[in-house]
């Protein structure tokens, strides 16, 4: 939306990926932030380093803990001094990075401040809703701020740099790393990636609680043949720049300092070793200066992938490619001055990468503020850590990404004067499941518990009457009869279903999308009493949970919520909040359906119940379980068509606004994420049957109606041709409004010839 025609030039005649990267761009972005005087300092300082010196700047060493205490250092005090690290992964603490840096700044020869490097996903200590949770709210103004929060906490703790955000597309929810997306849109993806960034960098990086952004992992992550974490990319050029670079390219317009890139291989090329896409492509066409920080041993991984005879030869590759920082491999420190001072890596690569790690630190003001917010006794930690208000923003977070996916016969929201409700399944108490993966400094007595959510809302007058019924992952059923009993003295049943927050995340991938264990049998068990029954669900992925469909009345999809997740999933079920979230990512009905998502290609034989030769399956329907964009709400929302203001744009005015009017048809106020998809209907190269291109949060109060307008510009309509160079085509384009992306109403509207 509002975009504005880009200044990407046109693409020579391609062969492959790699001959159109290595082509020059015709006007290269100038960088940023290199000032002059950033220039001038860092030159200066430059002069004055030994080759150990520099490729010390390179090396990033593994945590030495999450120590808030004064602990005593272990291992890497002299390494320091002599200026062999540049920077830190996983190192926390005020009073320990602050004792760390005082000897880097006061006992190394040139005083050059460290950096501490943290993953700091969803919150910092006050864990927020996973980022496949926060992007359900598709509301890129909580998203930000929630990555304001987890900042400012972070920067208290002594952390400068975030690995955030994680922008890779997942369209394969096998892949545990779904969860820590924003889903499968590219679109929605780019939104909220630039939203996370700002928010962790805020508006000046100077300032004590900004943190530098990561964009990672560069790329094409989300595409690993089989949903296994790590594995081979084999991508067309066309999904590489359609579907996976646009939130990376995001990322960078709103200022992304850092990308980190992928343990992925893109059809034979290992990204730690990518030059045509980090160098050529980030830096030359893109114009991005930033720093580029490898994965977790990345650099040595150059070997099992079979580019790198030995560590050397890794780190030759790694530096070349323009990976800036060497994540725990000590390739870069170790083996690599040796080969700089024989000539066999050049110095110019060296200076380069050393220039962009002294040039962070610079933008940080770690130079003239060493120990920015940190201090000795741990007081301001202490001060900025779980305060009231991060606790009432997670919950607002939480809240709003909650999506509820059925809720046959308004069984939502129940009511507080309920007399008995059963709690039953595995996890109605589970304090890590309000984490989440990747809660790195969260704390499981930091998290409020379903059970716990609803004793402080419902009080004495409501009698809990609980039950596990099973584990997550156990074909134990000896706790089904309790359960049943749990139920049938109830008025109302509550069930907590889903995964373990260690079946999703970093190598955390299944082959199947159900519900572990014997859970869905629990809910049917259950839901056989006849008792109103709602199932909620805490997971890291899509789960297939079509045999839930008709016999459980109300099902809410509430992820890995956070810290306040058992107080907003509590003001989700009573009505004190109504639901607004949407997903983000497609339900399937089976993993065999994998990979299915909302933009796919019509195919010249689209599925058809008539035809038996189209694109389909003899065992289940071709449509999703949950589409992307689906959710309800407690109240119901009517859409009239949508209208455009212009029936013909001219090639050369590209700017069309489309306008809807929304109805809340039913009898309370509440929120409706309208989206707008756009299909360019017949072009010289196939197009996707809809792509998001807008979305609006609306509320309404019952019987209201409003009209929303969206703006489409040239991006909006653009795709790359049969040369990827980036164009309009004449033609219609159907454009797309409703709460869904399979619930829409349409318009049409035509690009002229020349
Ligand atoms: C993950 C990254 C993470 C890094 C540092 C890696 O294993 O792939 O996402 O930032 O570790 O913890």
């Amino acid at each position: 939306m509002n975009r504005e025609v880009p200044t990407v030039p046109p693409r020579p005649l391609l062969v492959g990926m790699i001959a159109v990267l290595l082509a020059a761009p015709a006007a290269a972005k100038p960088p940023v932030y290199a000032t002059p005087a950033e220039k001038a300092f860092v030159d200066a300082l430059m002069a004055k380093m030994t080759v150990e010196e520099k490729l010390g700047q390179l090396n990033q060493p593994a945590g030495v803990g999450n120590n808030t205490g004064p602990a005593a250092m272990t291992g890497n005090e002299d390494q320091i001094r002599k200026g062999e690290i540049g920077t830190y992964l996983g190192t926390q603490g005020a009073v320990l990075t602050c004792r760390l840096q005082r000897i880097a700044v006061e006992q190394s020869r040139l005083g050059i401040p460290l950096m501490f490097g943290y993953d700091v996903i969803h919150g910092h200590r006050t864990v927020f809703p996973v980022p496949l949770g926060e992007s359900a709210s598709f509301d890129p103004v909580e998203v930000q701020h929630a990555a304001r929060v987890a900042a400012i906490e972070a920067s208290a703790h002594g952390i400068h740099w975030t690995y955030a955000p994680m922008v890779d597309i997942a369209r394969d929810p096998r892949w545990g790393r779904v969860v820590e997306g924003a889903g499968e849109d590219p679109y929605l993806g780019s939104v909220l990636a630039a939203a996370r960034v700002r928010g962790f960098q805020g508006d000046d990086l100077r300032k004590p609680d900004a943190v530098l952004a990561t964009a990672k992992h560069f790329v094409a992550y989300g595409a690993a043949e089989g949903g296994r974490d790590y594995d081979v990319a084999d991508i067309s050029e066309r999904s590489l720049h359609e579907v996976y670079l646009p939130p990376f390219k995001a990322a960078v317009d709103a200022g992304a300092q850092s990308i980190m890139a992928a343990f992925n291989e893109i059809a034979g090329v290992p990204m730690h070793a990518h030059r045509p896409l980090i160098e050529d492509l980030l830096r030359k066409e893109w114009g991005w200066d930033g720093l580029l920080v490898s994965d977790y041993t990345g650099v040595m991984e150059l070997m099992p992938h079979g580019i790198a005879a030995d560590r050397k030869q890794a780190g030759a590759l790694g530096l070349r490619a323009g990976v800036d920082v060497d994540m725990v491999s000590q390739i870069y420190v170790k083996d690599l001055p040796a080969e700089v001072k024989a000539g066999r890596v050049p110095m110019a690569q060296v200076d380069a990468s050393v220039r962009r790690v002294l040039n962070a630190k610079y933008r940080l003001g770690l130079f003239e503020n060493p120990y920015r917010s940190c201090t000795d006794d741990g007081a301001h930690e202490r001060a900025m850590t779980l305060t009231p208000q991060h606790r009432a923003d997670a919950r607002r977070m939480a809240q709003k990404s909650l999506v509820l996916l059925e809720n046959d016969n308004d069984v939502l929201p129940l009511s507080k004067s309920v007399r008995t409700l059963a709690v039953i399944g595995p996890l109605a108490d589970h304090r890590r499941a309000m984490l989440g993966n990747w809660a790195v400094a969260g704390r499981e007595e930091d998290a409020v518990t379903p059970i716990e959510g609803l004793k402080a809302a419902l009080g004495d007058g409501t009698r809990l009457v609980i039950a596990k019924g099973a584990d997550i992952d156990s074909q134990d059923t000896s706790g089904f009869a309790q359960a049943v009993a749990a139920a049938k003295q109830a008025d109302a049943v509550v069930m907590f279903l889903g995964e373990h927050p260690d079946m999703s995340a970093e190598a955390n991938n299944r082959t199947s999308l159900d519900l572990p264990g014997v859970q869905e049998q629990l809910a049917l068990a259950v839901a056989a009493t006849g008792k109103p029954v709602v199932a909620v669900l805490l997971n890291g992925r899509p789960l297939s949970i079509g045999g839930l469909k008709g016999k459980v009345p109300a099902i809410l999809e509430a992820w890995f919520p956070g810290v306040e997740g058992g107080h907003a999933i509590t003001d989700v079920l009573f009505g004190d909040v109504n639901p607004s979230a949407k997903l983000p990512v497609t339900f399937p009905h089976n993993v065999g359906q994998v990979p299915i998502y909302y933009a796919h290609k019509n195919t010249g034989r689209p599925p058809s119940e008539q035809e038996k030769y189209t694109s389909k399956y003899l065992d289940v329907p071709w449509t999703p379980l949950y589409a992307f964009g689906h959710g309800l709400s407690y109240t119901t929302f009517r859409y009239d068509a949508p209208v455009v203001a212009k029936k013909t744009l001219a090639p050369s005015a590209l700017q069309q606004q489309v306008s809807v009017r929304v109805t809340n048809t039913g009898k309370r106020e509440g929120v409706e994420v309208v989206q707008l998809y756009v299909r360019d209907d017949v072009a010289t190269v196939t197009r996707p049957v809809k792509q998001l291109r807008g979305f609006q949060r609306l509320a309404l109060a019952p019987g209201e109606s409003k009209t929303v307008t969206f703006d489409l510009g040239f991006e909006d309509l653009a795709m790359y041709d049969d040369r990827m160079q980036r164009v309009v085509e004449p033609g219609t384009f159907t454009v797309y409004v409703g709460g869904s992306s399979d619930r829409t109403r349409e318009v049409a509207f035509e690009v002229a010839a020349q």
